[in-house]
């Protein structure tokens, strides 16, 4: 599945990842206090599809009390779960008790799903970290007590808090949640490959994945994981012609759902994404930051043919 990503996971990128197997998806998260506000930027953040299910709603809050608000609002959306963020390491977020700071406070995380999963009228989901740093690794007890709670099913990034994206996977801590569970646990950290998303199968016994970064520029990640574990095929990269298409697609999205301007605005780290690892793309990317206009962006794009044939997943 495609794991929640801020300011990444919009309903284009969405839509993008689904179009090649990401099977469950989840909206960048979102305060909920923002959501019981109906703030205008959170409105937009709740911004669905039809073709955009099934899809979770990521909450983050520090404790229960905008939480009712929140839900009355999301009861208008129909979304399919919510996932409660325990896993945010940012320190804007974690200085007011959220996100993974809640890790701290396992008692209190537990006492906030009980609530969740009491009011909401979907299943509940939580996603946190092996624990804050090295020396206060506690997944399995923060585990349990979400279990506890009722949840549905658990996400961990297998990376402490101090660590925040840097370092080494713990894919032995994830294995010994998923050892002590009787709910689903989905595998986060590092699944930037088929072969490192088999290594995270293989090693936690994991009941799903959940990519991020291995996503970005790359959403054919889908479809070779699935070829592979459904079928047992090794599929190769997108052809040429593809993955300029999917570019041209992913941008189509986003000026539709954003307008010409600010969609292009959003669609520039996507075209940096897209084009890693592209000599000599330099000229082209300053190009692509210096223009606001479609019919421009997509002659951009239409000159990814001169380098296609040297992009390193298709080689
Ligand atoms: C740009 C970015 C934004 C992220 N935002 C969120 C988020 O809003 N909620 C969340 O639970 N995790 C978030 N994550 C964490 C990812 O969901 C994932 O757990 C983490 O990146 C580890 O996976 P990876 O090593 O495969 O990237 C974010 C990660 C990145 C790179």
């Amino acid at each position: 599945m495609l794991a929640p990503m801020a300011g990444v996971s919009d309903l284009p990128f969405r839509l993008i990842s689904r179009s090649f197997g990401a099977s469950l998806a989840f909206t960048e998260m979102i305060d909920v206090r923002a959501i019981s506000h109906r703030d205008k930027r959170t409105r937009k953040m709740l911004m669905t599809s039809p073709e955009d299910r099934p899809l979770g709603v990521q909450l983050l809050a520090a404790d229960e009390k905008y939480i009712a608000g929140a839900l009355d609002v999301l009861a208008e959306h129909n979304f399919d779960l919510l996932d409660f963020n325990a896993a945010c390491p940012t320190p804007k977020v974690t200085r007011k008790g959220k996100g993974a700071a809640l890790l701290r406070e396992p008692r209190k995380l537990g006492a906030i799903l009980k609530i969740l999963v009491d009011c909401a009228k979907v299943p509940v989901t939580v996603k946190i970290r092996t624990g804050w740093d090295a020396d206060s690794i506690n997944a399995r007890e923060v585990a349990l007590y979400a279990e506890d709670a009722g949840i549905s099913a658990l996400f961990i990034h297998g990376r402490t808090k101090i660590q925040g994206y840097s370092g080494t996977v713990d894919y032995k801590n994830i294995k010994e949640v998923k050892d002590v569970l009787k709910i689903p646990v989905i595998a986060s950290g590092d699944n930037l490959s088929l072969s490192l998303i088999k290594r995270m199968f293989d090693v936690t016994a994991c009941d799903g994945v959940a990519v991020a970064r291995g996503a970005l520029g790359n959403p054919w990640i889908f479809r070779e994981a699935i070829r592979f574990f459904q079928d047992g095929v090794h599929v190769t990269g997108p052809t040429a012609d593809e993955r300029i298409a999917v570019i041209r697609k992913h941008l189509d999205l986003v000026i539709k759902y954003s307008g010409e301007e600010r969609g292009i605005g959003i669609f520039r780290k996507f075209f940096v994404w897209y084009t890693k690892g592209l000599r000599g793309i330099k000229p082209l990317r300053d190009k692509a930051f210096r223009t606001s206009k479609k019919d421009q962006f997509l002659d951009i794009i239409e000159e990814l043919h001169r380098f296609e044939t040297r992009h390193p997943s298709t080689s």
